[in-house]
């Protein structure tokens, strides 16, 4: 019970990764506002929770608008008094998004997402903050076929949240706010379709990966677990690796 009474917000809570750690986030004795664009996905993983013993709700939000990501921290407060831990998580990729549109999630909603629950922390005198980047905001990559390797705007913004969690794990240091991001490698969820659709892709991804296989969104979820945890209690503006060696090559 590594969350016991410590109340939570994740984003993109619908699905794979976000999923993953609402779920964990729950089983360790978290308060779970579960959040996400796909309001019935949210709702879905809240009723899971609460099956399961725990305690959860469910949110609609757009975190590429403001308003929307302020509503939600906001919806956390009035339900269970504080925010302890806001996971910045939801996140889009593909060919199929223009580059405002991965801006706008992929970097843009992770910045509101520091910037009001760094806010409400601050007011409440401490927090932690994870933020989901990617083996993308740590370096390009060459993929057959696919000039842009993960993809330009997708590249562009998990740097971006990498260089967000530095600034945050600075701002938020005086005032006890930990500020922490994961870089996943490829994991197994609905995000990386077109990948598993495409068995060269999937090769390509599998053979790159020193331990020869995707990753499960459960692994990452133990590694917001540690990052939201007391288990990092020194730790701010930095960054774990959770890519099965991927960018130790
Ligand atoms: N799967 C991977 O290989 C991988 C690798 C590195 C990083 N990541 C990152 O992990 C995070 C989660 O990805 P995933 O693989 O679980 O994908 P996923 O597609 O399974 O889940 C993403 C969730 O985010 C929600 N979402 C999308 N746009 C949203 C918005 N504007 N507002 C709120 N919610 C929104 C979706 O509805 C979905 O429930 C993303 O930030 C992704 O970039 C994934």
């Amino acid at each position: 019970m590594k969350l016991e009474g410590r109340t939570t917000l994740v984003t993109g809570a619908a699905s794979g990764i976000g999923r993953a750690i609402a779920v964990l986030f729950g089983r360790e004795g978290a308060s779970v506002m579960a959040s996400d664009i796909n309001e019935e996905g949210a709702r879905a993983v809240a009723a899971q929770i609460e099956d399961a013993g725990g305690e959860a709700r469910a949110i609609r939000t757009d975190t590429s608008r403001e308003a929307d990501v302020q509503a939600a921290i906001q919806a956390t407060v009035e339900a269970w008094g504080r925010l302890d831990v806001i996971v910045n998580n939801a996140g889009i990729g593909g060919p199929q998004y223009s580059w405002d549109q991965i801006v706008a999630v992929n970097q843009s909603g992770v910045f509101y997402g520091c910037l009001h629950a760094l806010a409400q922390m601050q007011r409440q005198g401490g927090g932690a903050i994870v933020n989901m980047a990617s083996m993308a905001g740590l370096v390009g990559a060459t993929a057959p076929g696919f000039p842009g390797g993960f993809g330009y705007p997708y590249i562009a913004a998990k740097h971006a949240v990498v260089g967000l969690t530095r600034q945050f794990g600075l701002d938020g240091a005086p005032h006890r706010v930990r500020v922490n991001a994961i870089c996943p490698g490829w994991i197994d969820t609905p995000l990386i379709g077109p990948l598993k659709d495409a068995q060269p892709l999937l090769d390509w991804a599998v053979q790159n990966t020193p331990l020869g296989r995707l990753g499960q969104p459960e692994e990452i979820a133990r590694a917001a677990l540690f990052l939201a945890s007391d288990d990092s209690s020194f730790m701010t503006g930095a960054y774990l690796v959770v890519d099965g060696g991927w960018t130790a090559r």
